[in-house]
C-alpha cells in the first residue's frame, strides 16, 4: 500500500493546540508526518512551545495565540495566517472545554450562574462558529476546504450530570454543521464533525477516566487515535463525506447494559 499525499502541501489552521497531551497537538502531528503546512493556535502562549515540538516534522508551522471567543481577534488571526500561507485549506476546529491549563467544572443547572452558560457557550460553540465564519470566504474563494469540527459524544449523544451548557454546545456545533455543509457543497468544501468519547488528555477528569475503564475496549482512547480520524477528513481521500458525525468512543456509546460488568461481561 502507499502513503496518500491527500495532505501534502495543503495548508490547515489547527485551533485549541494549547498542551502536546491534546486532541489538537496529536492531530497537528499527524498532519505534518503527511507534510500538510500548519498554522497552529490557542489563547495562551503554550502553543509557541507546542509549535516548536512540530518544526522538526511539518512542512512548515507558525503559531498564533488568540482568543476565539473574541470575534476581533478571529479575524486578525485569519488574516495573518493567510498573509503567511496564501491560503487556508483545512480548518480544525479543536479548541473548547476550558482554557489552557485550568479544569473543567460541573455545575447544576439550577446553580449554574448564567454568566457561566455564557463562557461554556463562548468556549464551545462561539469559537467553533467564528473561526468557521472567518475561513469559509478563503476556502469559497481557492474552490476547495475541509472543516473538521471536535464537537463530542456528550451533547449530541449522551450527557452527563453538570454539563448543559458544554453539551448544549457541542450539539449545537453538529447542527450548524449540518447546514453549512449543505451551503458549500457546491464550493468543494466539506464539513465533518469528530465526536469523541473519553480520550485521556491534560483536561482528563478522574471520573473519566474511571469511566473509560467500562468502555468495551476497557480504556480511554489516545490523542492519535482521534487525530488520525482527523487527519483522514481533513485529507482529499474524504472528498465526498459530508455534514456527517463520526463518534470515536471505543464502542461506549452503543453498550446498552450501563450497570456493573461482573453481571453481564
Ligand atoms: N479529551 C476528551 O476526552 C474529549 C472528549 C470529547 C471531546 N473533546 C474535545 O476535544 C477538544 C480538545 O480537547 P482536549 O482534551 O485535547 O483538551 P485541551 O485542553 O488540550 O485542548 C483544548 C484547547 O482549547 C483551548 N481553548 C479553550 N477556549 C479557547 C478560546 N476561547 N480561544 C482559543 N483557544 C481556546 C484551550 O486553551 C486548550 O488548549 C475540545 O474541543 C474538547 O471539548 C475532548
Amino acid at each position: 500500500m502507499t502513503v496518500s499525499d491527500g495532505l501534502k502541501n495543503r495548508v490547515a489552521l489547527i485551533t485549541g493546540i494549547g498542551s502536546d497531551k491534546g486532541i489538537g497537538f496529536a492531530a497537528a502531528r499527524i498532519l505534518a508526518s503527511r507534510q500538510a503546512r500548519l498554522a497552529i493556535t490557542d489563547m495562551t502562549d503554550r502553543v509557541h512551545d507546542c509549535a516548536k515540538s512540530l518544526v522538526a516534522e511539518a512542512a512548515e508551522v507558525k503559531s498564533y495565540t488568540a482568543d476565539l471567543a473574541d470575534r476581533v481577534q478571529v479575524k486578525q488571526l485569519v488574516e495573518s495566517v493567510v498573509k503567511d500561507f496564501g491560503r487556508i485549506d483545512i480548518l480544525v476546529n479543536c479548541a473548547g472545554m476550558v482554557k489552557a491549563g485550568e479544569k473543567f467544572v460541573e455545575i447544576n443547572m439550577a446553580d449554574l450562574d448564567p454568566k457561566k452558560w455564557d463562557e461554556d457557550i463562548a468556549i464551545n460553540l462561539n469559537t467553533c462558529f467564528n473561526a468557521t465564519r472567518e475561513v469559509l470566504p478563503h476556502m469559497i474563494k481557492h474552490y476547495y476546504g475541509r472543516i473538521v469540527n471536535i464537537a463530542s459524544v456528550t451533547g449530541p449523544l449522551v450527557s452527563n450530570p453538570g454539563s448543559a451548557g458544554y453539551s448544549a454546545a457541542k450539539a449545537a456545533i453538529v447542527g450548524m454543521s449540518r447546514s453549512l455543509a449543505i451551503e458549500v457543497a457546491k464550493h468543494n468544501i466539506t464539513v465533518n464533525n469528530v465526536a469523541p468519547g473519553w480520550i485521556k488528555t491534560a483536561s482528563s477528569t478522574e471520573q473519566e477516566l474511571v469511566g473509560a475503564q467500562n468502555t468495551p475496549m476497557g480504556r480511554a482512547g489516545k490523542p492519535a487515535e482521534v487525530g488520525n480520524l482527523i487527519a483522514f477528513l481533513a485529507s482529499d481521500e474524504s472528498s465526498y463525506i459530508t455534514g456527517q458525525l463520526i463518534v470515536i468512543d471505543g464502542g461506549n456509546t452503543i453498550q446498552e447494559y450501563k450497570g456493573p460488568a461482573e453481571f453481564y461481561y
